[in-house]
């Protein structure tokens, strides 16, 4: 971390958010957001109402709605990728009654959750340093995801401003401070995997810019790429597999080993292993069993979660699902054990990124971690096994360390950094 703050291009990129402030509670006003994640896009429309005079807790209503990035989209031209966007967003105005082609009307401002590692250069500026989670789409890294979004709208004739550049984890913050002073950082652990945190600024060597009032800085660490260069990760033969044959071999590590996008294909890796020197299903595959990501984390999940004598819903997943013809009592037990084994290996790596950084920041007294993401949403004991760890980790002090669960941050968390911006 600390190389990341000196310099650039380190494995650890500690990219200086642009957000200097969290927000206080009283920020209001209506605003848009978009949020490319990792499986899910989102349009939100987000309206903050402060706190109100009571001093209550700040309240946020949201209207939005999902669309799904098709896998041709993810791999094929940029341009497309950020016209499905802007048509998107001109779907869910019209939806809802919005005007946005009108010059009669204010332009919307809009803040961009785009939840890739972009290097930036002002709040609403950045460039794509390089894909992750899947995607390849041409003609985007090294450009400024605002403009191509901008250019975007331009081409479909919507007013709608960029005026936020905002990672997830960010967001996550962001959104969850506004309700919750305590929070120091924002975490996904979801299709990726990634950390931000509240930083000194005279902590942050590289910055050039101006000293802000705050003295502070959101940081977004992209711990995803932690050992790169492979050299303190204890790695199995099955994750270096997966690198060698992932969209991004040699890059984010630590991701591969944590994050949903790759839990599956691990345990994938590990089963058809077994199959082939005949540990498992008396040496019989299937062709789900060989084919590249065909175990979605989500069958992990369910894995985990049967608790039954016979391990019935093991069996329903290994045979119907994975088409593997016969399975006995045995197989399915070791089925189970592996996928404990992965899941709690991702959540105890996670808490000790959590580790690493409240203990940097001092602040092992009081910290609350926001949350987001599938994983730690719904793996079975993946929580309790982060807590676990923290507990190995730094002991006593882990009963200081909450970590709670943050919903829809990210789209929240760019709406309020664009109300910022707009301030
Ligand atoms: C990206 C991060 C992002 C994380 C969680 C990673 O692959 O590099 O920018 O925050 O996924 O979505």
């Amino acid at each position: 971390m600390d190389r990341g703050l000196a310099a650039p291009n380190q494995t650890l990129k500690m990219i200086p958010s642009f957000v200097v402030n969290l927000p206080k509670g009283s920020e209001t006003g209506t605003y848009l957001a978009l949020d490319l994640g990792g499986s899910n896009f989102r349009v939100c429309e987000v309206t903050l109402e402060g706190a109100g005079s009571s001093g209550a807790v700040s309240n946020v209503r949201m209207r939005q709605r999902k669309y799904v990035v098709s896998d041709d989209l993810k791999t094929g031209r940029g341009t497309d990728l950020f016209d499905f966007f802007a048509d998107c967003v001109r779907e869910f105005l019209v939806e809802n009654g919005i005007h946005a082609t009108d010059p009669a009307h204010n332009e919307l401002v809009l803040g961009f959750t785009f939840s890739f590692p972009c290097s930036q250069t002002a709040i609403n500026k950045g460039a794509l340093m390089h894909w992750t989670k899947g995607f390849t789409a041409s003609g985007v890294e090294g450009q400024d995801p605002v403009q191509l979004l901008q250019d975007a709208f331009h081409r479909k004739q919507l007013r709608v401003r960029v005026a936020s550049l905002v990672n997830d984890t960010v967001g996550t913050l962001v959104a969850h401070a506004y309700q919750d002073p305590s929070t120091h950082l924002g975490i996904i652990l979801g299709t990726g995997t990634n950390a931000a945190y509240v930083e000194r600024i005279d902590r942050i060597p590289k910055w050039d810019g101006p000293i802000p009032a705050s003295g502070k800085m959101i940081v977004n660490t992209e711990w995803g790429a932690f050992d790169q260069e492979g050299v303190v990760l204890p790695l199995t033969s099955y994750d270096s597999v997966l690198d060698r044959q992932s969209a991004h071999p040699h890059l984010q590590t630590y991701e591969k080993m944590v994050s949903g996008l790759y839990l599956g294909e691990v345990m994938r890796l590990v089963l058809a292993d077994l199959a082939s020197t005949g540990e498992l299903f008396r040496g019989v595959s299937s062709t789900v069993l060989t084919t590249p990501y065909s175990i979605d984390t989500a069958l992990m999940s369910r894995i985990e979660r049967d608790h039954s004598a016979e391990l019935a819903d093991v069996r329903v997943v290994l045979e119907d699902l994975i088409s593997i013809p016969k399975t006995s009592a045995e197989d399915r037990r070791i089925v189970k054990r592996v996928a404990e084994l992965i899941g709690t290996r991702s959540a105890r790596l996670a808490a000790a990124g959590v580790a690493a950084i409240v203990s940097k920041i001092n602040r092992l007294d009081d910290c609350t971690v926001a949350i987001d993401g599938s994983l730690f949403e719904h793996y079975p004991h993946y929580a309790n096994r982060m807590r676990d760890a923290l507990r190995e980790i730094v002991g006593i002090a882990a009963d200081n360390i909450l970590l709670v669960q943050a919903r829809d941050g990210s789209g929240q968390g760019a709406a309020l950094i664009a109300a910022l911006a707009d301030a």
